[in-house]
């Protein structure tokens, strides 16, 4: 029979041949947020350059991914460059900038064949245009996929988020698009930078640190905290399995009693 619907390719085994545990649905959180941290920690161990950390960093989110999409993890949020990092020393801004824009195009196609949708979610503001070229070119060609949403958050900081989304909000009011004072938790969401993402059930960091560093502040105020001791680049599906067994059992409250 002739079809049209696209071919979407189930992830690779992971080479050690472990399989995600198993859990019932409402043990799976449905969108995780995961600070990649630990590159340069991971290069100093071994005496190389941070940089060297970055480029050794590069398959884990890809892996990552396999096991979301293994376990039914809905969606991904990964914080791949704040707005504080342009803080860094410009060898380095100018390294991850370059590094974001040959992983992007290197890695759209496998996640497009998986039926990952991707997203940019951040600030235009200062980032390379070569960069968003990029985000925008991945995001036009996954746009249909359902299996899992990847937001790749770049240039992207919470407050910063919140900043824009009342700069919007004001503008609105200004032009009589928006009544004043009557802004609610529903509406603010309606101008961040993906309206349609859910709230964070998981939010996950690699490298011991235990801070939530400006990612996702609004969108994480009753996700599950899980901080997992290894370094990005030694990340791969099996640290996400590990912190949703731990989410698993966490007793998720939501004020109530
Ligand atoms: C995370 O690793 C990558 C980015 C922030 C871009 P780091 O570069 O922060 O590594 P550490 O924290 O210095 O080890
Ligand atoms: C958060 O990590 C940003 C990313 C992973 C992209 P940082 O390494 O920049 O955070 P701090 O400075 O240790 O809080
Ligand atoms: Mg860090």
């Amino acid at each position: 029979m002739k079809t049209n619907r696209k071919q979407i390719k189930k992830p690779p085994a992971h080479p050690s041949g472990a399989k995600p545990p198993k859990l019932s649905p409402s043990q799976i959180p449905k969108h995780v947020a995961i600070v990649m941290d630990g590159n340069g920690r991971w290069a100093k161990k071994r005496g190389l350059p941070r940089t060297a950390g970055h480029t050794a960093g590069e398959a884990a989110l890809l892996d990552v991914v396999y096991g979301a999409i293994e376990i039914g993890v809905k969606e991904i949020s990964a914080f791949a460059f704040s707005t504080e990092n342009w803080r860094r020393s410009p060898e380095e801004v100018r390294f991850l900038m370059g590094f974001n824009r040959v992983e992007i195009r290197k890695q759209r196609d496998e996640m497009n064949s998986l039926g990952v949708k991707i997203k940019w979610i951040g600030r235009p503001q200062k980032l390379w245009q070569s960069v968003i070229a990029e985000l925008k070119e991945a995001e036009r060609l996954t746009k249909n996929n359902k299996v899992l949403t990847l937001n790749m958050c770049v240039n992207y900081g919470g407050q910063a988020e919140i900043v824009d989304a009342v700069n919007s909000i004001s503008q609105d009011v200004k032009r009589n698009k928006l009544k004043a004072g009557a802004i609610t938790e529903k509406s603010l969401k309606k101008y961040f930078y993906s309206p349609k993402m859910l709230d964070v059930d998981l939010f996950l960091r690699s490298s011991g640190e235990q801070r939530i560093s400006n990612f996702l502040l609004w969108q994480s105020a009753y996700a599950e905290m899980v901080f997992m001791d290894v370094l990005w680049p030694d990340v791969d599906r099996r640290t996400l399995w590990q912190a949703i067994e731990i989410y698993a059992e966490r007793n998720r409250r939501f004020g109530k009693a």
